[in-house]
């Protein structure tokens, strides 16, 4: 109809299927369409991070997605870390350090570190400082948000895998 695109997609969980004109962002798909405005949008042109969010598990910033390209693919947002809402631990852990002020960047920082941190379960503070530099912050001076993730990945480790809930996602 009318040059739109029908797409279906999964959000946090939940398919979703909408007719689209193909020049809609992914993030103005998230937030307009389907009311999720926990995607931040700050600069929409790819430098400030806070727009970012899973697709099929790996960070992209979502002011760089046209919305018909996550057509039949899966989208996490911050809408979709906690469970029943008990904050995911590294929201936890965000929330105990302190790593957050205005908190406009926050969503986008913690939607960065949830595919890193998977695959640096023990990061040093130059891996840590290295995986954060995609991410613009004007509050905090990032201290404490490196420091929320020391206490991230420690947590973890003592838990360790087989606690529920301890090492996701
Ligand atoms: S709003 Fe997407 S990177 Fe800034
Ligand atoms: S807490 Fe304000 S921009 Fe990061």
């Amino acid at each position: 109809m009318n040059g739109q695109h029908t797409i279906g997609v999964t959000v946090n969980g939940t398919q979703h299927e909408r007719a689209v004109e193909p020049r809609l962002l992914l993030s103005d798909f998230l937030r307009h369409e389907l009311g999720l405005t926990g995607t931040h949008v700050g600069c929409e042109h790819g430098v400030c991070g806070a727009c970012t969010v899973l697709l099929d598990g790996a960070a992209v910033r979502a002011c760089l997605v046209f919305a018909v390209q996550a057509d039949g693919r899966e989208v996490t947002t911050v809408e979709g870390l906690d469970r029943d809402g008990t904050l995911h631990p590294l929201q936890q852990a965000f929330h105990e350090a302190h790593a957050l002020q205005c908190g406009f960047c926050t969503p986008g920082f913690l939607m960065s570190l949830i595919p890193f941190l998977r695959d640096h379960p023990d990061p040093s503070e130059h891996q840590i400082r290295e995986a954060l530099s995609g991410n613009l912050c004007r509050c905090t001076g990032y201290a404490n948000i490196v420091t929320a993730v020391q206490r991230f990945a420690a947590s973890t480790a003592a838990a360790s895998a087989n606690a529920p809930g301890g090492g996701r996602p």
